[in-house]
């Protein structure tokens, strides 16, 4: 049976105050809380086994590798991924894209096309531009309609035999529409193309089977589902993981080096130079245990609730606007109300101990297609209540009061 204050006790951030009231935390689709037992976990490593991994016979570094390999396994399973070796850990999902986007330097020639959709993150726009500036590729865009959901015919008639790459978030941070991936990538496979999906958004919300999505490449950071920031997986098919050349050089990717040629060490390592977020990692092991253990089914029908309840109190307010009205959406309500600069809203909720995002929420195209300097986002998660959304109505409607 799902109990939010059985939830909420797991947070001891959710204990403190902000300006004299009790924390509501509705900026989760920036960065989730982490539960204590993902805090202890971090301080577990550092306090009792604290070594550098798959370099030394000596015990510690093997209680270190056999956790960080275990952490592997987990997301290897959450994920349902083939094998462990097309899990790479990763600083976070730029890093990931980065990583993939460099390798596509070396496979594409002048003229081939790459797809992005109308509604990504810059970490999801910026890296593909840079790599079509280096090599002569041609960037299109899947253009979005007003409810903020992708226009699929409009994908088909610009996906041709000259399509190498297409990329596309499950979810939009700005806007919370859940894009229909699975014919996405069919429709890309089709046509020869490799997909790579951003999962940042998602990955609390909603758990991917990406054997039977058969995606290409799949990127997420564990600070979205609880875990901690600066580590995050890529995954890559085996097939595309022989193909790409290494990101970056360094310790631990190698099988031999000489001063005359170096050659490389098989998946994962290949791509998994320097010593890595170590604890990072196996915390965001103990973070996908956590999620699992409340379960991903309780997890959306709870937070769909909140969703509903908030798109239905919120628009009572007049004057006020949702932007991303589709029908399949992720608990994201992303908002303005007319004449109000959005941050002037965030400034006056906050002093009444209510985080939201305001802004562009790195999503410049989204604002300019919209005419609008950006939004207020709430961001709903699975330990957030009905009260606090009353809280963030009666806080906005305060701020018009004050504004207008
Ligand atoms: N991408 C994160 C957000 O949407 C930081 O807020």
């Amino acid at each position: 049976m799902y109990s939010v204050e059985k939830i909420r006790e797991d947070f001891p951030i959710l204990k403190r105050k902000v300006n004299g009231y009790p924390l509501i935390y509705l900026d989760n689709a920036a960065t989730s809380q982490k539960p204590q037992l993902v805090i202890d976990c971090i301080v577990d490593y550092y306090s009792n086994y604290n070594a550098n991994i798959h370099r030394g016979v000596h015990t510690l570094s093997q209680e270190a590798t056999d956790a960080y390999e275990i952490a592997r396994k987990k997301i290897q399973k959450h994920f349902n991924i083939k094998n462990s070796h097309e899990v790479i850990f990763t600083s976070g999902t730029t890093h990931g894209i980065n990583l993939v986007a460099n390798g596509f330097s070396e496979i594409l020639l002048k003229g081939d096309e790459i797809l992005v959709s109308a509604m990504e993150h810059h970490s999801n726009i910026v890296p593909w531009q840079m790599l079509c500036e280096r090599t002569g590729a041609i960037l299109k865009v899947i253009p979005m309609n007003q409810e903020g959901v992708l226009v699929l015919s409009e994908y088909e008639a610009i996906l041709s035999e000259k399509t190498k790459l297409v990329f596309v978030n499950h979810v939009s941070n700005a806007l919370g529409t859940i894009n229909p991936i699975s014919e996405i990538i069919k429709k890309a496979q089709d046509k020869g193309a490799a997909v790579l999906i951003d999962g940042a958004q998602s990955c609390s919300h909603i758990k991917p089977d990406l054997q039977k999505l058969n995606v290409d490449f799949y990127v997420t950071s564990a600070h979205k589902m609880c875990g901690p920031t600066g580590v995050g997986m890529l995954y890559m098919n085996e097939k595309w993981g022989n193909i790409l050349p290494p990101y970056q050089g360094g310790g631990e990717m190698i099988k031999e080096v000489t001063f005359k040629k170096t050659t490389y060490a098989d998946l994962p390592h290949k791509f998994e130079a320097g010593t890595p977020n170590i604890s990072g990692g196996i915390a965001f092991g103990s973070a996908i245990d956590y999620l699992n253990n409340i379960g991903f089914a309780e997890i959306e029908k709870y937070e769909m609730a909140l969703l509903s309840y908030a798109t239905n109190e919120l628009l009572k307010i007049d004057d006020l606007t949702i932007y991303g009205t589709g029908p399949d959406k992720t608990s994201v309500v992303s908002f303005n109300i007319d004449g109000i600069h959005p941050y002037d809203i965030g400034t006056i909720v906050d002093k009444l101990g209510i985080a939201v995002r305001t802004g562009h929420h790195c999503t410049q195209p989204i604002m300019a297609f919209y005419k609008i300097p950006g939004t207020v986002r709430a961001s709903f998660a699975f330990y957030n209540t009905k009260e606090e959304i009353d809280a963030l109505v009666s806080a906005v409607k305060k701020a018009q009061m004050m504004l207008t």
